[in-house]
């Protein structure tokens, strides 16, 4: 028989057990480190209002940072009948302490400690992202600036449509991850609130001082009403889950356009033939299998808001266990978008270019507009000079101009890249890395 926190002597049912707690041994691994700071951070605050004697707190957090360092270097167990992670921490502390382990679950619920655990765990998983994501950004901007004079068809509808440049295709989308980063400090904000203190939902009869856990654990403020608190499961969560979304919403976007740009029929992009795989059949094979696993790795993870609001959507305030499915599709996310990202890294800066592909006559009507926008500079009316340029391909006497010179902002000669760099800059700033990694530091020592 399982060992339970909520145990008053009457067995549960095996089928029953079994089922209830589900993925949760495998899930609440990620959770463990997260577990024992909360932990480190509410008996302390318990200390503060007397729950907890100034000659306990010293032994109990020296027993947690034990659990700690087991966590952090990935040994921490849930043994074989033990819940979940806030369990599993409890028995080890009762097991070194005896009865001392039993007095810090006051004025909590697993309800907070959970809510708690998934912000924490969070906090460090968007922090990891935002780096990488900044990483591919780099990248891309400097493809961009390497890049920046060497043309290449633009498509609307898939039909060559106007001149582009690898610069402005290489910048597209590292000014969409800057956008995407501006979602992803939303989601950090929104994230980097304490709702330790809320207990079941309701708060506590005990005089905790909720800012002091506040402060412990970094967090920017609090989720201050015990209610919202709780109803901030699986909302942190979508929330995060659109700002990923966003980001492999970029990523499977490029994936798209590498795999068609590395075709032979188009040409434009040549990858190192070490990122690309071959066929069991035919010799000549090279193909671009690691844009194909992005683009649906990232497909996937655009289900993933659409998935946990399924779960929370009719939900009303409160607790229900139905919020613990939520970490079963949303922790596992992380490592797969960052695999994501890390492979775009290392075949975006990999890549290589191919030179005069508009020399090529197929070409030349991309340089229509061109023709139009000279005529009408020299004074033709617009429509006039866009009719006679129609008429002239029409009769086969359109010759292109190939010397072309765009000069507005984000316009293939004048990038901006400073810019949007700077964007990308101020929002990396606006993440509270700094004051978070202190606490913790602080709470560890
Ligand atoms: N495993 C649970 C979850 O993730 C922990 C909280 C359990 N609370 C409860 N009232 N049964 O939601």
């Amino acid at each position: 028989m399982a060992q339970k926190l909520w145990d008053k002597g009457k067995a549960t049912d095996a089928e029953i057990e079994k089922f209830t707690v589900g993925r949760d041994r495998e899930m609440d691994v990620y959770l463990a480190k997260y577990d024992v700071l909360g932990s480190m951070a509410h008996i302390t605050m318990l200390n503060s209002i007397d729950l907890i004697g100034d000659d306990e707190l010293p032994v109990l957090l020296t027993e947690l940072k034990k659990i700690y360092a087991l966590a952090d270097k990935g040994e921490f167990v849930i043994e074989e009948g033990v819940e979940d992670v806030h369990s599993q921490v409890e028995l080890m502390l009762t097991r070194a302490l005896g009865d001392l382990g039993k007095k810090i679950h006051s004025g909590r619920s697993r309800n907070d400690q959970v809510l708690l655990d998934m912000k924490l765990y969070t906090r460090d998983q968007l922090k990891d992202l935002a780096m990488d994501v900044k990483r591919l950004f780099d990248i891309l901007i400097s493809q961009s600036e390497q890049y920046k004079n060497i043309l290449m068809p633009g498509y609307t509808h898939l039909q060559i449509a106007m001149p582009s440049s690898f610069g402005l295709w290489f910048g597209a989308y590292a000014e969409s991850l800057a956008d995407d980063l501006e979602v992803l400090l939303a989601a950090w904000k929104i994230t980097n609130r304490n709702p330790l203190g809320s207990a079941a939902g309701y708060g506590s009869s005990f005089p905790l001082n909720r800012q002091m856990t506040t402060d412990l654990l970094g967090f920017d403020s609090m989720d201050y009403n015990v209610v919202y608190a709780q109803m901030g499961r699986g909302k942190m969560e979508r929330t995060v889950a659109f700002a990923m979304a966003s980001i492999a919403g970029t990523i499977s976007k490029l994936a798209f356009d590498a795999c068609m740009f590395t075709s032979q029929n188009f040409g434009f992009l040549k990858l190192p033939d070490e990122c690309t795989t071959g066929s069991s059949i035919m010799p000549h094979k090279k193909n671009p299998d690691v844009f194909e696993l992005t683009r649906a790795k990232c497909n996937k993870i655009q289900t993933l808001p659409q998935q946990i609001m399924m779960i929370i959507n009719n939900l009303p305030s409160g607790y229900f266990r139905d919020l613990q499915i939520i970490k079963e599709i949303f922790i596992p996310a992380f490592e797969e978008l960052r695999d994501c990202i890390k492979m775009t890294c290392h075949i975006m800066s990999e890549v290589k270019v191919k030179e005069n592909i508009l020399d090529d006559n197929k070409y030349d009507f991309i340089f229509s507009v061109e023709e139009v926008n000279r005529l009408a500079k020299e004074g033709m009316p617009f429509r006039d000079a866009y009719k006679k340029v129609g008429l002239d391909i029409e009769a086969g006497k359109f010759v292109p101009n190939k010397n072309i010179a765009h000069t507005h902002e984000g316009s293939i000669g004048n990038l901006c890249n400073d810019r949007i760099s700077l964007l990308a800059e101020n929002t990396m700033a606006g993440f509270s890395f700094g004051r978070v990694n202190e606490a913790v530091e602080k709470l560890l020592q």
